[in-house]
C-alpha cells in the first residue's frame, strides 16, 4: 500500500426529512447566500423548505449557476458576497452548484485575479481563507458534497480547482430530494459514481485490500440498484444506496494508498467542453474503449474486476477481460446511455480537434503510469466512435 494522508472534515446528515437540521448546522444571526442552478429547486420547492429551515438569518439568493458552472457567472456571485458581506454559503443542487459554490468560497477571499485559481491543475490553490460552505444535495453523482475539489468551466475548457478549505462544513443528503430527477440525470449519476470508483481501482495491484473490496462493494451495489432506481425513483432504499455510493465514490476513502488513473475524466471533460455532452455520458463512452486499448497495462486488475464484480470465472484470461468490458458497456446502455461518440453527433474528423484540445490542456501523459500519450488517446477516441 502507498503512503497517504486522509483528511475529511465534512459532517454528513443523511436520511429523510433532515432539512430542519439546517437550523442547527448554520450559525445563527448571520448573512447566508443560498446558491442554486437553473430552477429545479424552485420548481420542486426545495428552496422554499431550505429558507423556512433558516429562521433568524438574513438570506440572499443567487440562482442561475449552469450545468458545468461558468467562471463568468461565478464572478457575479463573488461580487454579491463582497457587497453584501456574506458570512456563509449554502449550495442547494447537484455537482455544478456545489462546485460553483466552492469556487466562490475560495475566490471571495483571494486578493489576486480569481482566474489564477483555474491554473493550478490538481495542486491546492494559494488561498489561506475561504467562506464556510454547507450543501443540500439534489443529485447523487459527483461526491462534491464530501470532497475538496471543483470543476469550473471557462472559455470552452474545464479546470480542476482544489483546496483543503473547500470541504463543505456539512452536507445534507436526503435521498427523497432526488426523486424529481429526470431518468437521464440519475443514469449520469450512476455512471459518474461507477467511473470514480473504477479510476481508483482498475489500475495495477498495490495490496490495497480494504480499498479494493470497498470499491468492489460500491460497483456491485450500483449494478444491483442502478436500473431499479431509474425505473422506481421513489424506492427509498434503492435511491439511498445510490446517494451513499456516490458520496463514498469520491470522498478520498477508496483512493487513499492506491494508484489512481483519471484518464476517463480528463478526456471526458474535453468532450463536455467541446460538444456539450453530459459528464456521465462522456465517461460511459470512453471507459470501455480505454480498457480495450489499455488491456495489457491493466490486465491483473481487469481480471480481478471480472471475477469479483461480474462473477466471471470461466474461459481464458483475455476472454474473461473482454466479457467484463462487454458487461460494463451493456450496463451503461441498460441505464439508457449511448456508449459511442458517433451517436452524440461527433464525427471522425473531430478527433483531430479533440487531440489538439488535450494537447493545449497539457493532457499528454495520462494514466496511473503517465504513459498514455496523445497517440493512445487518439486510438481510444477512434475505438469509441462507433456502436458496439
Ligand atoms: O440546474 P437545475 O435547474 O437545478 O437542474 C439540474 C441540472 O439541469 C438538474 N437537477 C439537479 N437536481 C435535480 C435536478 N432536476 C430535478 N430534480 C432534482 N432533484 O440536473 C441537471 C444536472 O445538474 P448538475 O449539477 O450539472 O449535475 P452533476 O451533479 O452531474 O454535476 C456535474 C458537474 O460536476 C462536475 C462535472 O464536471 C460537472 O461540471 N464534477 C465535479 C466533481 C467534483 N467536484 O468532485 C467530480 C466529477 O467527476 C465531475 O467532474
Ligand atoms: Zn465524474
Amino acid at each position: 500500500m502507498l503512503n497517504f494522508n486522509y483528511y475529511n472534515p465534512t459532517h454528513i446528515v443523511f436520511g429523510k426529512d433532515r432539512l430542519a437540521e439546517l437550523d442547527n448546522l448554520v450559525p445563527k444571526n448571520i448573512k447566508v447566500l443560498i446558491l442554486y442552478g437553473g430552477g429545479s429547486v424552485k420548481k420542486f420547492k426545495t428552496l422554499e423548505k431550505v429558507i423556512k429551515s433558516l429562521p433568524g438569518r438574513k438570506i440572499v439568493e443567487f440562482g442561475g449557476i449552469e450545468v458545468n458552472p461558468q467562471y463568468t457567472t461565478l464572478l457575479k456571485a463573488i461580487k454579491i458576497v463582497k457587497n453584501e458581506k456574506i458570512d456563509f454559503l449554502l449550495a442547494v443542487g447537484g455537482g455544478s452548484v456545489m462546485d460553483g459554490t466552492k469556487f466562490i468560497s475560495l475566490a471571495s477571499h483571494y486578493e489576486g485575479d480569481p482566474k489564477d485559481l483555474l491554473a493550478r491543475d490538481f495542486q491546492p490553490v494559494p488561498v489561506k481563507k475561504a467562506l464556510p460552505i454547507g450543501t443540500v444535495v439534489t443529485l447523487p453523482a459527483t461526491g462534491s458534497e464530501m470532497n475538496s475539489g471543483a470543476v469550473i468551466s471557462n472559455d470552452g475548457s474545464k479546470f480542476p480547482v482544489f483546496s483543503p478549505l473547500a470541504f463543505p462544513k456539512f452536507s445534507i443528503l436526503d435521498p427523497t430530494l432526488t426523486y424529481t430527477l429526470p431518468a437521464i440525470q440519475v443514469a449520469n449519476g450512476i455512471v459518474d459514481t461507477f467511473i470514480h470508483t473504477i479510476e481508483q481501482y482498475v489500475t495495477y495491484p498495490e495490496e490495497g485490500r480494504f480499498q479494493d473490496r470497498t470499491a468492489e462493494g460500491i460497483l456491485k451495489t450500483l449494478i444491483e440498484i442502478g436500473k431499479k432506481t431509474i425505473d422506481n425513483p421513489r424506492d427509498y432504499d434503492a435511491r439511498a444506496n445510490l446517494v451513499w455510493c456516490a458520496t463514498n465514490g469520491l470522498n478520498g476513502l477508496i483512493g487513499a494508498g492506491v494508484p489512481q488513473d483519471w484518464t476517463t475524466h480528463m478526456i471526458g471533460h474535453e468532450l463536455t467542453a467541446m460538444f456539450g455532452i453530459d459528464h456521465g455520458q462522456t465517461l460511459a463512452i470512453l471507459q470501455p474503449s480505454i480498457w480495450t486499448v489499455r488491456k495489457e497495462q491493466k490486465w491483473k486488475k481487469l481480471l480481478q474486476y471480472a471475477q469479483r464484480v461480474w462473477d466471471i470465472t470461466k474461459g481464458d484470461e483475455e476472454s474473461r477481460i473482454d466479457e467484463a468490458i462487454k458487461k460494463t458497456r451493456e450496463f451503461f446502455q441498460e441505464l439508457g446511455i449511448n456508449t459511442n461518440l458517433g451517436s452524440y453527433g461527433v464525427t471522425h474528423d473531430k478527433i483531430d480537434d479533440i487531440i489538439k484540445a488535450l494537447d493545449n490542456q497539457g493532457l499528454t501523459a495520462l494514466s496511473e503510469t503517465r504513459d498514455l500519450s496523445l497517440e493512445i488517446s487518439r486510438k481510444i477516441l477512434e475505438d469509441a466512435m462507433d456502436i458496439k
